[in-house]
């Protein structure tokens, strides 16, 4: 009986097998239909790189990859889940997706060798059709020209990005052509070399000036059915036939076919396609018949339903059922929905595969990429700092996706244990870069020696707002400008952080510390009689060119509750939560406790819900503004133009003076162009978000309030941006001539104190 019913249930639970399918956010209208009377149940991912993971952990059942991430999948988890169909298109049933071909004149001789001196065309590496990645772009160049090997006399020059050197050499190596599109994501760059080697330009209309936005080829006026004259590699196959000898075109093996059957048939004879063994292979009719190349640079695999390893053949037979003829079964029922939802519509055709392979034997039968690892480059890869195993591993995903796609330079992703470590670590030329939190851009800055290389860009609403908040009691009594302070108890979230030295800026600025008072821990220390400044102690945080007891700015500290202190007069300065007074809310707990007369905050953290938890009242605090006047209102509503600073709220930072700046800008700059906003979504190469949770945890590599890069430049646009980079100019350029540090003995000079008291009649109201 027992047996009975533990067969029924296990049939029954058989029956109602409900496979879990990865649908990237925001298709609610699929997801309804699906979970009321599908057998596929929406799993919501942030990304299809998400959906990746979720398979190989059995926590998702099934997805649709496209091409370019098929192949990624191959690399970063070769054996995990298996490719159970391909999409294709109805009219398109070849195995490949496309196939990139070179074309010659069929008298070609000596192989690649023999391109020497060639004029080049290009269908642009801004072009969109058939999606070829910068890898496939520049697959043939790099060959023929053999751009990636590089050789000790010959590496990158010193400051030169690689697009630089890579156009230089190409250059010398097809002195004319029409090469068009960006050369660099960096408008500025991209102008330059357009200027720099123009004849890489000149074949892109007749006339040969052409500037490098495409083709215009007044021999292509007249039109052929079957050929679309507007298509690039239609274009550069043009560019071939009328520059006759000594010219070589990279295309698409379709547009070949088009090409040569549909327009040109009586030249087709007189061009071969130009093998990457260097032997060649004259395009007879017959041969443009065949959808499949006679050789080809890159051959792509198609998209792909990949499902969890141990349920694949299960999910290939549901699939199988669900769509006996691989397309859309047009019943209206879900089955249809589905497919339209994550296949395609109308044109689209699931082809099961037989083998059930794993990623990386589909995709290397048709694409081997070579392994990162065991790949030279003509430039050292850049290494990125993360501080836990969730961030390295989405850094790892990020590195192996621009990778596979042919960024270069390519990046490497080390590990390490918090953020100064890693700051440590680029100082001293460990690792080069970290997007880190504009808290500890003076740190940055002063102590480990860094530089921004780009602010990162939030919504304005996300930046860093700096506030001073005094008791409102105290307010009403005795300190209502930043001169009531001195001799008083102040509190900061953190020894140098982004508050602590936003108080320096606004004392020199209302004159209660002198203009030459440089070494930022004295004359903090000197102007009040005891503070809280988490971290003062520790040779993480310590100021450069300061000798001064920094634990006075530690006597305010306190151990949080449940701390057990044997000492009964206990000195902390951790800084971390087991000081009860680090972080903002530890700073306004510290003003609220009476334990000091002025708290510096980031107001973001203590705003609203975070205030009621620690049992405080907006109308306990007011703001003393920037202008030394107090805020109209009590509460922590605070208008920006009373913050002490509104700032950016991170910024990538690297080694001042590296000679690999440039090309850390230009790879932040592309990283945004593939996987950033600006990235659309439909068109994207690879679904993967560098400004999103990743694998469902928030604020890896960069906070998920990001959205992208900006300059660290005084001429910056945006007020913000610009905010930050005069904050740490102000900071920095403090004349810091030992012996003239302001009070070297704590004590303004009379003089100073004269014309400080001048200043305030007659500056500060
Ligand atoms: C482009 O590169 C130039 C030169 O390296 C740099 O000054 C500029 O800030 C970059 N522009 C952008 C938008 O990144
Ligand atoms: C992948 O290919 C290897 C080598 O051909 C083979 O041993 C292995 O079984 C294949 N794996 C799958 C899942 O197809
Ligand atoms: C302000 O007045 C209060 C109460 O009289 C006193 O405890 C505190 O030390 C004063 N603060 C300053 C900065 O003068
Ligand atoms: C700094 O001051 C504290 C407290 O006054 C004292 O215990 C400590 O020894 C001093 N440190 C140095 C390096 O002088
Ligand atoms: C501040 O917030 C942190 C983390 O949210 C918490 O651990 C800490 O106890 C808070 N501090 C105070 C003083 O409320
Ligand atoms: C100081 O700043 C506050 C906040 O923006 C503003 O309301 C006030 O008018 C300013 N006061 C003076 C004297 O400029």
């Amino acid at each position: 009986m027992l047996k009975l019913t533990v067969l029924l249930l296990v049939f029954g639970c058989a029956a109602a097998q409900i496979y879990n399918v990865c649908i990237p956010r925001s298709n609610p209208d699929l997801c309804r239909t699906l979970n009321r009377d599908g057998q596929a149940a929406c799993l919501e991912v942030e990304s299809r790189i998400d959906c990746a993971i979720k398979l190989a952990r059995g926590e998702a059942d099934f997805g649709v990859f496209n091409e370019e991430e098929t192949l990624l999948l191959g690399q970063q988890q070769p054996n995990d889940n298996r490719v159970v169909a391909t999409v294709r298109d109805v009219a398109r049933t070849e195995p490949v997706a496309f196939e990139a071909v070179a074309v010659v004149p069929n008298s070609h001789t000596n192989g690649l060798a023999g391109l020497s001196g060639y004029n080049y065309c290009h269908p642009g590496l801004d072009q969109q059709d058939l999606r070829w990645s910068p890898r496939v772009l520049k697959a043939f160049e790099n060959a023929a020209a053999a751009l990636t090997q590089c050789s000790s006399d010959q590496p990158v020059p010193a400051g030169a990005t690689l697009e630089e050197w890579e156009v230089e050499r190409l250059q010398q190596f097809f002195p004319k052509g029409c090469r068009p599109g960006p050369w660099s994501y960096n408008a500025t760059i991209d102008a330059d070399l357009k200027r720099r080697f123009p004849n890489l330009c000149s074949l892109c209309d007749g006339s040969n000036t052409g500037n490098c936005n495409g083709y215009n080829l007044t021999t292509l006026s007249v039109s052929v059915a079957g050929v679309n004259n507007n298509n690039r590699h239609i274009q550069a196959l043009e560019c071939l036939r009328v520059n006759n000898n000594n010219t070589v075109a990279y295309a698409a093996w379709a547009h070949v076919r088009e090409f040569f059957q549909f327009r040109n048939p009586d030249v087709a004879t007189s061009y071969a396609a130009l093998c990457p063994d260097g032997s060649t292979v004259t395009l007879t009719m017959e041969l443009l018949r065949s959808p499949t190349a006679p050789c080809a640079f890159v051959r792509q695999p198609w998209s792909t339903i990949v499902a969890a390893q141990s349920k694949a053949a299960e999910i290939q037979g549901s699939l199988r059922s669900w769509w006996p003829e691989g397309g859309n079964p047009g019943s209206g029922g879900w089955q249809g929905t589905l497919f339209n939802g994550i296949v395609g519509g109308a044109n689209a055709r699931v082809f099961f595969e037989d083998t059930l392979p794993s990623p990386l034997n589909y995709t290397s039968a048709i694409r081997p990429i070579p392994s990162i690892d065991a790949t030279s480059t003509c430039q050292p890869a850049r290494r990125w700092c993360t501080v836990s195993s969730a961030e390295h591993t989405k850094c790892t995903w990020v590195r192996t996706a621009a990778y596979s796609l042919g960024i270069q330079p390519t990046i490497a992703c080390l590990q390490r244990a918090h953020t100064f470590q890693c700051l440590d670590d680029i100082k001293e030329g460990r690792a080069d870069f970290i997007a880190s939190s504009s808290n500890y851009g003076y740190l940055a800055r002063d102590h480990y020696n860094l530089s921004p290389v780009k602010l990162v860009q939030n919504a304005r609403s996300d930046a860093t707002r700096i506030a001073a908040f005094v008791r409102e009691s105290s307010a009403q009594n005795n300190i209502s400008r930043f001169e009531n302070l001195r001799e008083a108890r102040a509190c900061f979230p953190e020894f140098g952080g982004i508050a602590y030295v936003s108080f320096v800026r606004v004392a020199h600025e209302r004159g209660v510390i002198a203009q030459s008072g440089c070494d930022y821990t004295r004359v903090v220390g000197e102007f009040f009689s005891g503070a809280c400044a988490p971290g003062a102690t520790d040779a993480t945080h310590s100021l450069s060119n300061s000798n001064f007891n920094a634990s006075k700015l530690c006597e305010v500290c306190k151990p949080a509750s449940g701390i057990v202190v044997n000492d009964p007069n206990p000195f902390t300065c951790s800084w971390d939560y087991t000081n009860m007074y680090f972080g903002s809310n530890g700073s306004i707990s510290c003003l609220a406790n009476n334990d000091a007369d002025i708290a510096f905050v980031r107001l973001a953290q203590v705003k609203g819900a975070q205030l009621t938890a620690m049992g405080l009242q907006e109308s306990q605090f007011r703001a003393l503004c920037r202008n030394n006047t107090l805020a109209a209102t009590t509460g922590v509503n605070v208008d920006d133009g009373c913050l002490l600073s509104l700032v950016v709220d991170a910024e990538v930072v690297t080694r001042r003076n590296d000679e690999l700046r440039n090309a850390l800008s230009v790879l932040l700059e592309t990283l945004d162009q593939f996987f950033g906003y600006n990235a659309e979504t439909q068109s994207q190469h690879i679904n993967l978000a560098i400004f999103s949770p990743f694998d469902d945890v928030k604020d890896l590599l960069f906070k998920d309030s990001a959205i992208g890069f900006t300059e660290p430049s005084s001429w910056n646009s945006n007020e913000i941006a610009r905010n930050s980079v005069e904050l740490f100019q102000h900071l920095e350029s403090c004349n810091s001539a030992p012996g003239t540090l302001a009070g070297a003995h704590g004590l303004f000079s009379f003089g100073t104190m004269v014309l400080l008291g001048l200043l305030a009649r007659f500056v500060i109201y």
